[in-house]
């Protein structure tokens, strides 16, 4: 698509849509938009779903990178891919504020002179554009946190100007962009996060042979359930879903006689066993990808205890990130759940005593509390992913 700079607003005098248009314009937007789950594609189906709405010439939807501290967007009506500081712009300055902002002519606005002057009006200035009514408004995820901005520029009908139904009815837009850009950006996260995965792999060189698959999938099943039993958001949940089944990656590391040694390891093995969290901790730190910040903490802390006996720090209690005391219970359940190369599984009676007797020692109380509470749930995890054969050799 092709969008002309060169029409001025005389040339388009349009009308608001009727109220059958408008949710027509709705219905006909948020199918596309359900289907769709590249971020580009989203971006534009968002930008042109409001445009529609409020009869702008322009709309543009800005997400927050909060990393690089910088706005960005794929595709605008006149405008390609770019970024720009969080803080320039108005669009920077309604986030910030967390408050739409209302201009009804950029020219002879004063309240936000400096920003117009550094931000629409600098454009202009380099297009030959001529920006008049301007409105911003912020949204949100699922967690209350802003995370974006819808920005239009220039109402078509015969008022120039926005009114307050076109406030509403862009907030409208941005509750629902607010929603499906967080599943987008989670499935985008993922693939990236896929991908750099594999590369870290690659770069250690290594290919060996893991705990099965199906474990795995059980620690994580196993988290989700305990992060949520805990009442924790959904994108959290998800997120410690996604990133758990990276907490002993740092297990690549370590060498087979002691990773695979059958019988009990020696205080010397032990040690170097232990430095699989260090590892884990070194390979995944760098990244600014959630997921892989996220399987930081949990590679790094998922062998602490409660009472500051675990390692390789040694934090006590709540200097224990959450998703680490979580992932530690989900971690030792499995363990013992299952055969591993040195022990048999143990009964489920067994387990559940080591539990309670490790309430407030090994684990939080709180997190071994909603192990209880979510157990029917999570036995019906071990029986939907069960080891089918372990091969030891
Ligand atoms: P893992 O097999 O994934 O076990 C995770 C955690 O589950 C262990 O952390 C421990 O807290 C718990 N766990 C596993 N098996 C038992 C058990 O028989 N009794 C009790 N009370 N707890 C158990 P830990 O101890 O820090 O071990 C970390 C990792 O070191 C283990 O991961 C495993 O890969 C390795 N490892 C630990 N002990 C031995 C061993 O005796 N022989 C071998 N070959 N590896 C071991
Ligand atoms: C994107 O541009 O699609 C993602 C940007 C980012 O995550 O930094
Ligand atoms: C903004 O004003 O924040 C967006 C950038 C621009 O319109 O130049
Ligand atoms: C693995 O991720 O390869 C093993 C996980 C575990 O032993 O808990
Ligand atoms: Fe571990
Ligand atoms: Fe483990």
């Amino acid at each position: 698509m092709v969008y002309h700079d060169e029409y001025t607003i005389e040339q388009k005098i349009k009308e608001d849509p009727t109220p059958e248009e408008m949710l027509r314009i709705i219905f006909d937007y948020t199918a596309k938009i359900a289907n769709e789950r590249h971020l580009d594609n989203v971006l534009m189906l968002m930008a042109n779903m409001g445009r529609e709405m409020i009869v702008s010439d322009r709309c543009s939807v800005w997400l927050v990178d909060k990393i690089r501290k910088e706005l960005y967007t794929t595709v605008a009506h006149g405008v390609s891919g770019i970024r720009i500081p969080l803080a320039a712009g108005l669009v920077g300055h309604s986030i910030a504020m967390g408050e739409p902002i209302f201009i009804d002519d950029a020219y002879s606005n004063e309240p936000y002179r400096e920003v117009l002057d550094n931000g629409a009006l600098a454009t202009d200035r380099k297009t030959g554009y001529r920006s008049k009514a301007l409105m911003v408004v912020p949204f949100r995820n699922n967690d209350g946190d802003i995370i974006g901005a819808y920005q239009a520029v220039n109402k078509m009908t015969v008022s120039e100007t926005f009114s307050q139904k076109d406030l509403e009815y862009l907030t409208l837009a941005a509750s629902y962009a607010g929603k499906s850009l967080e599943s987008v950006q989670l499935h985008h996260e993922i693939e990236e996060t896929q991908k750099e995965i594999i590369f870290t792999m690659g770069e250690i060189g290594e290919s060996r042979s893991k705990e099965t698959g199906n474990h795995v999938k059980r620690v994580a099943e196993y988290s989700y359930l305990l992060a949520k039993g805990l009442g924790m958001g959904q994108e959290e949940c998800d997120l410690i879903k996604m990133a758990s089944p990276m907490h002993d990656i740092g297990k690549v590391a370590i060498p087979d006689s002691v990773l695979k040694k059958p019988g009990k390891l020696t205080e010397e093995e032990f040690d170097i066993m232990k430095a699989h969290t260090d590892i884990g901790y070194g390979l995944l730190k760098n990244s600014t990808r959630r997921i892989l910040k996220t399987a930081a903490i949990l590679a790094y802390e998922h062998h602490e205890k409660w009472n500051g006996k675990g390692y390789p720090r040694g934090l006590k209690g709540e200097e224990i990130h959450i998703y680490g005391r979580i992932t530690a219970i989900a971690d030792v359940f499995d363990a013992l759940a299952s055969d591993r190369v040195y022990k048999k599984a143990w009964e489920l009676d067994r387990i559940l005593n080591l539990f309670i007797e490790e309430r407030g020692h090994h684990f939080d109380p709180r997190v071994v509390d909603t192990f209880m509470e979510q157990l029917p749930k999570i036995l019906k995890i071990r029986d939907d992913y069960q080891d089918i054969i372990e091969d030891h050799g």
